[in-house]
């Protein structure tokens, strides 16, 4: 438990203002929900902290490593796991090793770290999700999966020598926390293994995944949620993983693969840059609270309570008359910007505005998903493309606020609505050269405040 409290509206525009109206900058004491992530946010269990507490802090070859390295490989089943402090660090080795200049690797959707680590190496990160899931008002059961034929044009366009590997995000984030369904999964597999390339997955929330597969495709009812992962994976080479999310932890991630050459180099890099491959930048205690958080994390009791939870805000969200992106994601709720404010063009980040609107009337913290976040130049005509959807993320941190606190935000989100065309555009005024979402700055378009204009 924390104690939290709510600053006033006063406090909360000089906040924003000074956070150059990025709400990463602005101190938690400050927020009063914050819905900024779901990564590393959630509250341990009793278990996990006892876990801690027994953590083997050896050097090497730790009793809570060989722990972490059976559970894994008992959900999981591939050969290799090499741990890493976060999914980014997995991402970073991979690519360091696998991704060349001029390569290409196609995902449903790159999450923003992915895709920053594939062109931070040269490569393209390409985005092949059916066209389903660009459609926020689409309610359909699987809007995560990967289009074949986008997959095949990009297999046709860039020669499969340029196509290190494909990936798959489960659940894709950057769509809506949409799953991807056991079918599409197997149909992509097949279509790597003709081509004679790997199939890696993002694997942070894979037990979401799973659930949806369990819940929604036909024929997996009554599959145990371990059952319905094991057989995801089987499909796939490798993963990398942020165990932030349905690792149950504050910090920790993970690589698998089964190829042992392309483990060898992705543990000798780790040693470079991360630490001693049993431990990659983790202590003993983390890589415990991560063993039993991924026993609990497949619990059909903890994930329907979970993705309840995010299903019962959208109920409210709807009745508020609030547009987002449906039907409702595992982890988060994904506002439709250009829906809710659609007097504010892109090139004026109506999602960032929403969400700079949703701090400065209730408190509440969420997160753009956006131009901000993923405007990028044509790798043909060099020319800025904004993406298709314009959201503002919720994501629910696991088993931390009640539902009287996710009604709260409900009604700021109404509230932030309401406020129709007085709500103002924005204009940035620093950038960083990558992600630059986490550290921008921008101000309300010719300065001003953000409802009125006035300067004061
Ligand atoms: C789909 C996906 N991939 C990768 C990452 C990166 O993980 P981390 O924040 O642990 O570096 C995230 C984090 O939010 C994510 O949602």
């Amino acid at each position: 438990m924390e104690r939290i409290h709510r600053v006033s509206r006063g406090e909360r525009a000089k906040l924003l203002a000074a956070a150059g109206y990025n709400v990463f900058k602005i101190p938690s004491a400050a927020i009063y929900v914050d819905l900024l992530t779901d990564s590393g946010t959630g509250a341990m269990s009793d278990r996990q902290w006892a876990a801690m507490m027994t953590g083997d802090e050896a050097y090497a070859q730790s009793r809570s490593f060989v722990e972490f390295e059976s559970v894994v490989q008992d959900i999981f089943g591939f050969k290799h796991v090499i741990p890493t402090h976060q999914g980014r660090a997995a991402e970073g080795l991979l690519f360091a090793v696998a991704v060349k200049p001029g390569d290409v690797v196609p995902n449903n959707i790159h999450f923003d770290t992915t895709r920053a680590n594939v062109e931070h190496v040269g490569g393209i990160a390409l985005d092949c999700v059916d066209d389903k899931g660009l459609d926020p008002a689409l309610e359909a059961p699987f809007k995560g999966d990967m289009s074949l034929t986008k997959l095949a044009a990009a297999f046709e366009k860039y020669g499969r020598e340029r196509i290190p590997f494909v990936m798959l995000t489960i659940t894709n984030n950057s769509g809506g926390g949409q799953p991807v369904s056991l079918a599409n999964i197997k149909a992509v597999s097949e279509f790597c293994r003709e081509m004679g390339v790997p199939l890696i997955f993002d694997a942070c929330r894979f037990a979401e995944n799973a659930w949806f597969i369990q819940q929604r495709e036909e024929g997996h009812g009554r599959r145990t949620i371990q059952e319905i992962s094991r057989e995801i994976f089987a499909l796939g080479d490798g993963c990398t993983m942020s165990a932030k999310k349905d690792g149950l932890v504050n910090i920790g991630g993970f690589i698998c693969l089964n190829d042992d050459d392309l483990a060898l180099q992705v543990t000798n890099l780790l040693i470079l840059r991360e630490g001693f491959p049993t431990y990659g930048g983790l202590a003993g205690r983390d890589l415990a609270a991560l063993a039993q958080g991924l026993r609990e994390v497949v619990d059909p009791e903890y994930l329907a309570y979970r993705i309840g939870q995010v299903a019962r805000l959208g109920r409210r969200l709807e009745e508020l008359g609030v547009p987002y992106l449906k039907p409702p994601g595992g982890h988060a709720i994904y506002l439709d910007a250009r829906a809710a404010v659609p007097h504010i063009p892109q090139e004026q980040f109506p999602a960032q505005a929403f969400t700079a609107a949703l701090y400065l009337e209730g408190g509440v913290r969420g997160v753009e998903i956006g131009s901000l976040m993923f405007d990028h130049k044509d790798p043909d005509t060099g020319e800025v493309v904004h993406p298709v959807m314009e959201l503002v993320r919720l994501a629910i941190p696991r088993r931390v606020y009640t539902h009287t606190q996710l009604d709260y935000v409900a009604e700021v989100c109404a509230a932030v609505m309401n406020l129709g065309e007085r709500l103002r555009g924005l204009e940035i005024t620093y950038q960083p050269p990558a992600l630059r979402h986490f550290t921008a700055a921008l101000q309300p378009i010719g300065g001003g405040d953000l409802l009125t204009g006035e300067t004061t």
